[in-house]
């Protein structure tokens, strides 16, 4: 298990002028949520989510060490400052760099050679843009991928383990979710006593047996409000600083986890459904109970949440809701029953979704160097 001072490196063995990385990194969903956090990144509980396929971000970085004659001729505070170019789908994208210069700022102890480069970060989701999905998670572990390839030039004897540890580890310091998708299919954030090798520092793969009914598990999302939320999750996270049931749902996690360990290995849908969607009406809840409190459901969350109970109470098919920080919803289920689900979502889901749009997903492998 790395701890955080093996994230600081000594000093590089290589050098390296110039070049280019290209990496994809998929969004996750998480069936226990992180949801209120410590100092630097710390969950104040572990999750575990399903990393996604189709839904993801693919990020190029261009790097260019800046020249020690521009430090000679007097430009000393260009060298001891970030400098990156931005693009978003091929356009510069001003919009998006103090996020960016945050992370650099943040991960900059554990990437000392960040400011020896000038960065061109052309990034773009294969998911529509505004579409209400969060692309933080994806979009920061494409980038922590790129960084960690350009760690590994100037360390080429680093291990594979820590190239990914710490990627999974930058990407937390970016946005908390973003650890889970660096790796698949199953990943696991924040220390879990069942859990070997769990860490609140980066996600890992879920370690122990997973039975045959999560294979492929499909995750279609319903758009159902695209629009900017009224809450960021960073303000929401802070709102579980005193807030009144804040103990009680951090024990609440470390329990469903346990119980997921359990679930995985049985295959038991009824009671996996059980977990992942009282955890979705708990994170929910939480928002509902903080001060000042908010809701971000819509009133077509609420008829499909209806509808899905409905559908399932009918005809037993062990398909579930779970919920993130938004109005949209992931509508889970195995891929033995994925054309009755998608007739079902086709004839009386869509309707209550934005423009009737949905994405097809599934469970998936993590970043992938192109
Ligand atoms: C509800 O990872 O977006 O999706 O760490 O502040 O960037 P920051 O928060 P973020 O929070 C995600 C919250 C969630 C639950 C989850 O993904 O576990």
């Amino acid at each position: 298990m790395f701890t955080t001072t093996d994230f600081i490196p000594n000093q590089y063995i290589s050098t390296v002028e110039k070049g280019n990385f290209e990496w994809s990194a998929p969004s996750n969903i998480a069936l226990v949520k992180y949801w209120g956090k410590k100092d630097n990144q710390i969950p104040a509980n572990p999750s575990v989510s399903f990393t996604l396929k189709n839904c993801k971000t693919i990020t190029k970085l261009g790097f260019t060490k800046k020249s020690a004659s521009a430090e000679v001729s007097g430009q000393l505070s260009v060298a001891n400052e970030f400098s990156f170019d931005l693009l978003f789908e091929g356009k510069p994208k001003e919009d998006f760099k103090p996020k960016i210069q945050k992370f650099l700022e943040r991960i900059e102890i554990y990437l000392p050679f960040l400011k020896d480069y000038h960065f061109t970060i052309d990034t773009q989701n294969t998911f529509p843009h505004s579409s209400g999905i969060a692309s933080s998670a994806s979009g920061m572990a494409a980038l922590a991928m790129n960084f960690m390839s350009l760690e590994r030039l100037l360390n080429p004897k680093m291990t594979d383990d820590y190239f990914y540890q710490k990627a999974s580890f930058l990407a937390r310091l970016g946005s908390g979710s973003a650890c889970r998708s660096v790796k698949g299919n199953v990943v696991v954030w924040g220390n879990q006593a069942n859990i070997e090798e769990s860490s609140d520092l980066y996600g890992v793969e879920f370690p122990y047996v997973i039975h045959d009914n999560f294979k492929n598990y499909q995750d279609t999302i319903l758009l159902v409000d695209k629009g900017e939320k009224q809450v960021s999750s960073t303000v929401g996270h802070d709102l579980m600083h005193n807030h009144p049931y804040a103990e009680r749902r951090f024990a609440q996690a470390h329990e469903n986890l346990d119980q997921l360990i359990a679930i995985f290995e049985s295959g038991n849908l009824d009671e996996f459904i059980k977990v992942v969607e009282s955890e979705a009406l708990t994170l929910h809840a939480m928002m509902m109970t903080s001060m000042p409190y908010f809701i971000l459901m819509k009133p077509n969350t609420l008829q499909i949440i209806n509808a899905i109970w409905k559908f399932r109470n009918e005809t037993h098919i062990p398909v579930c809701f779970t919920l993130d920080a938004g109005a949209n919803v992931h509508v889970l289920y195995p891929e033995s029953v994925s054309q009755k689900v998608l007739q079902f979502i086709q004839d009386e889901l869509v309707v209550f979704c934005q423009n009737r749009q949905y994405i097809c997903d599934q469970i998936g492998d993590g970043a992938i160097a192109l």
